[in-house]
């Protein structure tokens, strides 16, 4: 049995991740959120699962809480956590509380070039680098006040948002990309057909996060997941071949993109549930912009650890997902 926190826990990502958690059986989970959990505990009467109304300002309250807990999971979303006060605070609140590990707010790209919006991604890494610092993950003792062992989760993008607007997850709400099955189209950057593209279902992440929490090893710092490695020359053949038609392309220059030309005929609706539609309307050639030259730079291909070091989890491919979900869809 581990006693794991998660932070954030009304969120898509942590209600997919929790749920595999509580399917072992095994574990006993503390779900951390700013909001009532009256309702939510009513809801959600699983076993072995407390819902805790948590107050990410008070240190000594947090440190309480997380008494006992071996790992936190933080499913915090950055962009709304200005200055990142609430994720710190569960930092130190885990390091006096003397939790053993710690996995921030990642889950995504392997680094954040041209995706300003992980700026708040980028300073909690330095602040866990800063904490740990001089120590290597073997080296920290179980006494030493920063003991906490940060884990940097990547999985690159989920393949789920390639069914958009279908949902083929339970918790994960759909948003649209730049490249779009449903409407026969993408949005690409010039000579980007080779940029590679990590590939994982959401359902993959939440097994895997609930293996790894079992795992008796070191936790790697950078555990990286790799369901299927796709470049977007072959993800738009794929769709092509699944949904029976040519997709509509449109190729972006690198340099318009840079100086803020975007000359597509459309624009991703990126309606993340952290965002109020005035803000996805505001953001939509940003976040386009960003997403085209960050995966020309390589942020969506992230390394493979838990890969190697759960050998026998079979992950699932793009082609077996995505023909599955789009058959006999419209
Ligand atoms: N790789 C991918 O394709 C991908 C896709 C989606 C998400 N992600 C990553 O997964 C993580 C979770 O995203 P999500 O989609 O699950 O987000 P979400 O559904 O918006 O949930 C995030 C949770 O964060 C909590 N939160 C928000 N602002 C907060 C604040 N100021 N203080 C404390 N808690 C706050 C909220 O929990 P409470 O209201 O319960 O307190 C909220 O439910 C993020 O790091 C995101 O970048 C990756």
């Amino acid at each position: 049995m581990v006693k794991i926190a998660i932070a954030g826990a009304t969120g898509n990502v942590a209600q997919e991740v929790t749920e595999a958690l509580v399917a072992t059986g095994k574990h006993k989970l503390l779900l951390l959120t700013r909001t009532d959990t009256a309702e939510l505990s009513s809801n959600n009467a699983f076993p072995n699962i407390t819902w805790i109304t948590t107050d990410y300002g008070d240190l000594d309250g947090l440190s309480e809480t997380l008494q006992g807990v071996d790992t936190v999971l933080s499913f915090i979303v950055t962009h709304s956590d200005p200055g990142n006060t609430a994720q710190k605070n569960l930092i130190n609140a885990s390091v006096r509380a003397g939790v053993k590990r710690f996995a921030p707010s990642e889950w995504a790209t392997s680094s954040f070039e041209h995706l300003p919006w992980y700026a708040g991604k980028a300073e909690i890494r330095e602040y866990l680098a800063e904490l740990n610092k001089d120590k290597k993950a073997s080296q920290l003792s179980a006494t030493h006040l920063s003991q906490l062992l940060m884990m940097i989760w990547h999985l690159g993008q989920f393949t789920d948002y390639l069914c958009y607007p279908y949902k083929s997850s339970k918790h994960i709400h759909p948003f649209q990309t730049q490249i779009d099955f449903h409407a026969r189209r993408a949005i690409i950057l010039e000579d980007s057909e080779d940029a590679r593209i990590t590939w994982t279902t959401a359902k993959d992440l939440a097994n895997v996060v609930a293996k790894a929490v079992e795992h008796e090893g070191e936790w790697p710092v950078v555990g990286g997941i790799r369901g299927d490695e796709v470049t977007i020359g072959e993800i738009i053949a794929l769709g092509e071949k699944i949904r029976g038609d040519p997709f509509i392309v449109e190729k972006l220059k690198a340099e318009d993109i840079k100086a803020g030309i975007v000359k597509s005929s459309w624009l991703p609706v990126v309606d993340h549930p952290s965002l109020s539609p005035a803000a996805v309307e505001a953001m939509a050639k940003g976040f386009l912009s960003g997403m085209l030259l960050g995966i020309s730079a390589g942020v969506l291909k992230v390394s493979n650890e838990w890969n190697r070091l759960l050998p026998d989890y079979e992950f699932t491919r793009a082609e077996e997902f995505l023909t599955e979900v789009w058959e006999s869809k419209p």
